[in-house]
């Protein structure tokens, strides 16, 4: 097998076979010339069930994260949805880590939970809570985002594929912070990967979209008919500007995490600041585990502040370079303050995220700016 950076750039991009065009086109049609009633032309009939753009990119994401089968979405959470619908029934139970994402949480609990799905949410980095929660219910499935967002928690993906095969359930891992470059969870155990690829996979904060990738043949049919019957596919702009993203992943995430290091320890310095979480410095809790399971450590930095949300408000307000803005993963650094923007939706429950807390996207600006911009921010508390 080549290695990764070669996949990135190759797997699904065959040049054009009418042209030779070396970027495979963007096919913008929704339906296809057919020879005859049902002679259909390489399988392609209509677009919400076939697309050889969004194939170029299912051919990608499966090459790129070590797996037999993808689907892409209209977002991470349409993704999400189609995984979940498509694997489980009324009645099964969900264990999912109490610092998910709060979007998967509101999917699982709030409109999940209508139709029959049940779920408990603990501290993924707790192998022996992790087990209790498993054992209690009618587990089908463990959902681990590791490093979590944004409190950056570590949890360690092989003891996690143990822990739910054991009761006869799958483990799924949202590998949106690490990305497949970093972090390779089908190789670890895992049974399907999720994606919201708007992050790092896209790269570029121009295109909203999701994955999943798994391996087994059976779930594959399952999760592709939901794709097709409910049709959250991602439109053909979107799976090109995302296979375009995708074939720089490699070099983007090794400086992301370069500067995200170099901007955790200048933080770390900071009279301001209570706590960086950031997997890359030694006194992170996960630090040794991330090491073990990934390549680096990422581009994603949360910090606390000791002046409380007052603090954490003030700098999310004060920053130039690092725009005050959701979503993550994009050539730009982002701010994100997750108590009231990406995590609002799980405010007041056990998922809710300290209010001192900020979440930085450290994009692929020059890090001494970034620097600059941050002490100039912090210089005004
Ligand atoms: C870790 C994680 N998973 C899933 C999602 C949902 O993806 P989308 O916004 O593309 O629906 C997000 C979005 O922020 C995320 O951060």
């Amino acid at each position: 097998m080549t290695s990764f950076s070669t996949r990135a750039i190759h797997a699904g991009q065959e040049p054009d076979p009418t042209t030779g065009a070396v970027i495979p086109p963007l096919y913008q049609s929704t339906t296809y010339a057919q020879d005859g009633i049902g002679g259909l032309r390489n399988g392609y009939e209509y677009g919400r069930g076939t697309n050889p753009t969004r194939d170029s990119l299912q051919q990608q994401l499966a090459a790129l994260e070590g797996g037999k089968h993808a689907f892409s979405f209209s977002s991470g959470l349409a993704a999400e949805d189609a995984l979940i619908r498509g694997l489980l029934a009324p009645g099964d139970h969900i264990v999912l880590g109490n610092d998910a994402y709060g979007g998967t949480y509101r999917l699982i609990n709030k409109v999940l939970g209508k139709w029959g799905i049940t779920n408990t949410a603990v501290d993924m980095s707790d192998a022996a809570a992790l087990a209790a929660a498993i054992a209690a219910g009618n587990t089908k499935m463990v959902w681990l985002e590791t490093p979590s967002n944004p409190m950056m928690k570590i949890s360690d993906i092989a003891a996690a594929a143990q822990a739910a095969h054991d009761a006869g359930a799958l483990l799924v891992v949202d590998n949106t912070f690490a990305s497949p470059y970093l972090q390779q969870p089908l190789a670890l155990g895992a049974d399907v990967v999720v994606h919201s690829t708007t992050k790092y996979i896209g790269g570029h904060s121009d295109a909203v979209g999701g994955a999943v990738i798994l391996n087994d043949d059976a779930a594959a049919e399952e999760v592709g008919f939901i794709q097709f019957a409910v049709g959250a596919v991602s439109a053909p702009m979107e799976a090109w500007l995302t296979t375009r993203g995708l074939k720089t992943l490699a070099v983007r995430m090794d400086r992301h995490s370069a500067t995200a290091m170099t901007v955790a320890k200048w933080l770390r310095e900071q009279p301001a600041v209570e706590q960086v979480l950031y997997p890359g410095l030694e006194e992170h809790p996960g630090h040794d585990l991330a090491k073990a399971q990934m390549k680096d450590f990422g581009g994603m930095v949360s910090v606390s502040f000791k002046g409380g949300e007052a603090a954490a408000r003030k700098v999310a307000e004060s920053t130039r370079l690092f725009l005050l803005a959701e979503s993550l993963g994009g050539v730009e650094s982002l701010m994100n303050y997750p108590s009231e923007m990406t995590h609002a939706s799980v405010k007041g429950t056990e998922l809710a995220v300290p209010e001192n807390l900020l979440r930085l996207s450290v994009g692929l600006e020059d890090g001494e700016d970034l620097i600059a911009d941050l002490d100039q921010a912090l210089g005004q508390l």
